[in-house]
């Protein structure tokens, strides 16, 4: 079955409380919920205090998606803050991303780590048994609202092969540019998680919005 996560970087942030207070009932599976620092993408978002603030709000799983340097300084603040999943970047500077896992699974949530769309699927292949989710980038980090970039569909059948082969669990979740008709794609290709910003907050209907990217 197919989780949808809506990306609330495309919610309005003068009513995050109410975008949040509603996914559940819209269909929504989990919440993604990006952060930005200014110096791995060219943007700013939101931290743990928000995800302190949205947490009493749902009970569907905070998919926090760390797009920042220095990500393990982030883990104890995010566990603090009721966070239920942690993705950091391999292209960041951490240098020890097998301890940066085991770390974040030692917090208690669930751990993954994510390749933007130049970083070729060999990036993961040591740590997926570290990893209860890769987050694949069909776009480039840093903003909503961006076209799917192709390419990213042979990266999900790779990893989707890989996996099966070695007979994990691992999930594969696709982040950027997830609208009806790559949403069909990506599912065809293998993945099990789609996140989706624009699509689902500028939907006239998100909960329409949300029923059709599940196919
Ligand atoms: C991009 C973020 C995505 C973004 C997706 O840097 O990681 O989660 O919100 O937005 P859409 O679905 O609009 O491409
Ligand atoms: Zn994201």
């Amino acid at each position: 079955m197919i989780k949808i996560a809506p990306s609330i970087l495309s919610a309005n942030f003068a009513a995050m409380g109410d975008a949040v207070l509603h996914l559940k009932e819209q269909g929504a599976d989990w919440i993604h919920f990006d952060v930005m620092d200014g110096n791995f993408v060219p943007n700013i978002t939101f931290g743990p205090d928000m995800c302190k603030a949205l947490r009493p709000l749902t009970d569907l799983p905070i998919d926090v998606h760390l797009m920042v340097e220095h990500p393990s300084d982030w883990i104890e603040p995010f566990r603090k803050a009721g966070a239920d999943i942690l993705t950091i970047h391999v292209e960041s500077s951490e240098r020890h991303l097998h301890r940066a896992l085991q770390a974040i699974h030692a917090a208690g949530m669930q751990a993954g780590v994510v390749l933007n769309p130049a970083t070729p699927i060999s990036a993961c292949m040591y740590l997926l048994p570290e990893c209860d989710l890769v987050l694949l980038m069909s776009v480039n980090p840093g903003f909503g609202g961006q076209s799917f970039i192709p390419e990213t569909l042979s990266k999900i059948r790779q990893l989707r092969a890989e996996i099966g082969m070695r007979n994990l669990n691992t999930l594969i979740e696709v982040d950027g540019g997830v609208n009806p008709i790559t949403a069909k794609q990506c599912i065809e290709a293998g993945a099990d998680v789609l996140v989706a910003g624009s699509a689902v907050f500028k939907a006239p209907d998100p909960t329409e919005m949300i029923r059709l990217l599940r196919g």
